[in-house]
């Protein structure tokens, strides 16, 4: 079978951008026939960004809401959390020892933070954590350690997919073919949705919309999108609106391009913005009550969750480990 597998960080409340860029395609997925899939809670990854246990927790609570929420059968998928299975961080450090540094140094998020403190006139590694520079073979890890083919995620992940492709083609090549190559799956009418300000919708902008935002703030954050001035009767650009992208996102190709026709004949934006939220609540709805039910009952969320990374060692994790032990020339634990 084809491996799918995608993680959400646990670095706060899910929005609409997690759930058109991976959360709706890896659910999708998972209902394909001969695909096995992996879906997890990255909260390692939480830790490089976000130092207040209590956030930690409360999101990975709210994000294993959501997917089941979002109809991901735990008894059909791999579910976990990415820090219940610890085998994770042992091939973090057999990756590590393989990545090139000067790869890790081109690494977006990385680069970022030397730009911005290029900008302040900093030192260029100011505040930096070894862990954010580090944060590709982490995720490296994710993917190889299961062999998955394919990785549902939004455009902003591209390059981090394609460097656990050098890392494990790197560890193959000095220890024998031990990990498959992973390939992005990117929803093309998707790509990146842009938040309130039209920037990338992202936690670290905080310009989201929470996936299940009670529906009247549903309906206030959409009104506060920002638009161009254009008044009613005068034609919009679709192509450049952030509103249009959002509906693309959630409408049908006939919908879409009702939309576009709209666009072009002038509708108002407070008329385009109500249709945006009808679009968008239809589909959520129904997920928004099932979420309010499962996020009532965190003990049930943690026992699914404890029991999809027991399985998931006893079946791949721990032996996968042992096999790359020996193959690097460590002690085989087993
Ligand atoms: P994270 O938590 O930032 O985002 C989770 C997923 O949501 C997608 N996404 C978006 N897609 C479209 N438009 C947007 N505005 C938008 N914002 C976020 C992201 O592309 C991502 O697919 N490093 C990852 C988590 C991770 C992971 C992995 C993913 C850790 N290990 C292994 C895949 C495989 C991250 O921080 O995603």
């Amino acid at each position: 079978p084809t491996r799918v597998l995608t993680g959400i960080t646990t670095s706060g409340t899910p929005h609409l951008g997690n759930y058109v860029g991976a959360i709706r395609p890896a659910v999708a997925a998972s209902r394909t026939p001969n695909v096995e899939s992996f879906y997890f809670l990255a909260d390692y990854h939480a830790l490089i960004k976000v130092q207040d246990p209590a956030r930690v927790q409360r999101s990975t609570l709210e994000i294993a809401a959501t997917w089941l929420a979002c109809g991901l059968e735990p008894d059909k998928v791999w579910f976990y959390r990415q820090s219940d299975v610890p085998e994770v961080q042992e091939l973090t450090w057999f990756l590590t020892c393989v990545a090139g540094k000067g790869l890790l140094n081109r690494a977006h998020a990385y680069k970022a933070a030397v730009d911005k403190n290029r900008e302040a006139g900093e030192d260029d590694d100011a505040g930096v954590s070894a862990g954010l520079f580090m944060y590709p073979v982490l995720m490296a890890a994710d993917i190889l350690l299961f062999n998955a083919n394919q990785v549902p995620v939004g455009r902003d992940q591209i390059q981090h997919i394609e460097m656990a492709r050098d890392f494990g083609q790197r560890f193959n090549h000095l220890y024998g073919e031990h990990f498959a190559m992973p390939e992005a799956v990117i929803d093309e009418n998707v790509a990146t949705l842009p938040g309130l300000d039209g920037r990338k919708m992202s936690k670290s902008y905080d310009n989201t919309i929470p996936l299940f935002a009670p529906r009247e703030t549903l309906k206030k954050l959409i009104y506060s999108i920002v638009t161009d001035s254009r008044a009613p009767g005068e034609a919009k650009d679709a192509d450049t609106s952030n509103v249009f992208q959002l509906y693309q996102a959630f409408a049908s190709n006939e919908e879409t391009a009702a939309m576009r026709r709209a666009f072009a004949d002038g509708i108002a934006w407070g008329d385009a913005k109500q249709a945006l939220f009808e679009r968008i609540d239809r589909e959520i709805s129904p997920l928004r009550e099932k979420y309010d039910a499962l996020i009532a009952q965190p003990a049930h969320i943690e026992a699914i969750l404890r029991d999809g990374a027991r399985r998931l060692r006893e079946r791949y994790a721990r032996p996968t480990l042992d096999a790359l032990r020996s193959a690097v020339g460590l002690r085989d634990l087993s």
